[in-house]
């Protein structure tokens, strides 16, 4: 549905975006995670018809970004980073302005202006100004904003950052509640949120796409695949056992905390040898799982 393709754009020496290319299907929930100036908001815009390529293009269900802007902004609600909101407008008034300048019918704005201020807990708050909202107020409000003429996509850049923990759980609930709904796109430098929330995600760094695919499948490619908790009743000789753990060709790193030895493994094909190193001292063992956050360091660092 979204087709990027060879995106590039330089802001003097920097290039922001360096021959990017990445594909959203209707109806999924794509991440695009990346460090603070990966260039995912320079990307965003782009598709939003905020800011021109260099060279390449994007093509929105046939549309294309040079072709018909006017069109591709009607199809796409945006949520950007630093929402510019108008501070002196009423709640409802601010929706109602932008729903009078997306050409919602008249007869339908009441309407979804009310189901809208529902959907994000602002009802109580409609009569009240901008200028009186905390940040997460505002964020919620941006939201209903975004969605005011019903877009088939809905952009979120960053929805989360800086929001006391209670509206960022509420707005990530709020984005799940929308999955497969509507072709969203998920810009965050939260790892765990992308995880959580994602179809498939994208790892951007320096303007490029590092690798895309499910959290399970970038998951499953981290090198130092997992790694084993055993807790045991006496820890013995750390020296004498990590000697013989390094013995096994899958055994990295070799840790003691607390009661507890983490050993890192790149496979899991000796973890039955490598428990019986610990004999009757066991008293359990886990395995934990790589995060999306070791993904990501192994793909920056390649
Ligand atoms: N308007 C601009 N003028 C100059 N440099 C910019 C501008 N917008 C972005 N950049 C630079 O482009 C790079 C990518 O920025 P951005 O897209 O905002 O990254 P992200 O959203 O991933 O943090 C950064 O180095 C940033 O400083
Ligand atoms: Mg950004």
């Amino acid at each position: 549905m979204i087709k990027i393709e060879s995106l590039n754009k330089s802001f003097g020496r920097i290039k922001a975006l360096n021959d990017l290319n990445l594909n959203v299907k209707r109806g999924e929930l794509l991440g695009i995670i990346g460090p603070n100036g990966a260039g995912k908001t320079t990307a965003i815009r782009m598709a939003c018809c905020i800011l021109k390529p260099d060279s390449g293009d994007i093509i929105i269900d046939g549309y294309s970004i040079h072709d018909d802007p006017i069109k591709i902004k009607s199809m796409i609600g945006y949520l950007p980073e630093e929402p510019n909101l108008y501070e002196r407008f009423k709640a409802k008034d601010l929706l109602k302005y932008f729903a009078e300048l997306y050409g919602v019918p008249k007869n339908d704005i009441d309407g979804k202006i009310q189901e809208l201020l529902e959907l994000v807990g602002m009802t109580k708050r409609s009569e009240d100004r901008i200028n009186t909202f905390s940040k997460g107020l505002r964020q919620r409000i941006s939201v209903a904003r975004a969605l005011v003429h019903d877009p088939d996509i809905i952009i979120f850049d960053e929805p989360t950052m800086g929001l006391d923990p209670e509206t960022a759980n509420s707005i990530r609930n709020f984005i799940k509640n929308l999955k497969g709904q509507k072709t969203m796109i998920l810009c965050t430098h939260y790892m765990e949120e992308a995880d959580l929330l994602c179809d498939r995600v994208a790892i951007l760094n320096e303007g490029k796409i590092r690798d895309v695919g499910t959290p399970q499948y970038l998951k499953s490619k981290v090198h130092g695949e997992v790694i084993l908790k055993i807790r045991v009743k006496n820890t013995g000789d750390i020296n004498l056992i990590k000697n013989k753990l390094i013995q096994f060709p899958s055994v990295g790193a070799v840790n003691l905390v607390g009661g507890e030895y983490l050993i890192s493994l790149k496979q899991r094909n000796e973890i039955h040898d490598i428990v019986d190193v610990f004999g009757n001292e066991v008293l359990s063992i886990n395995t934990k799982e790589p995060t999306l956050e070791d993904v990501f360091i192994q793909a920056v660092k390649g």
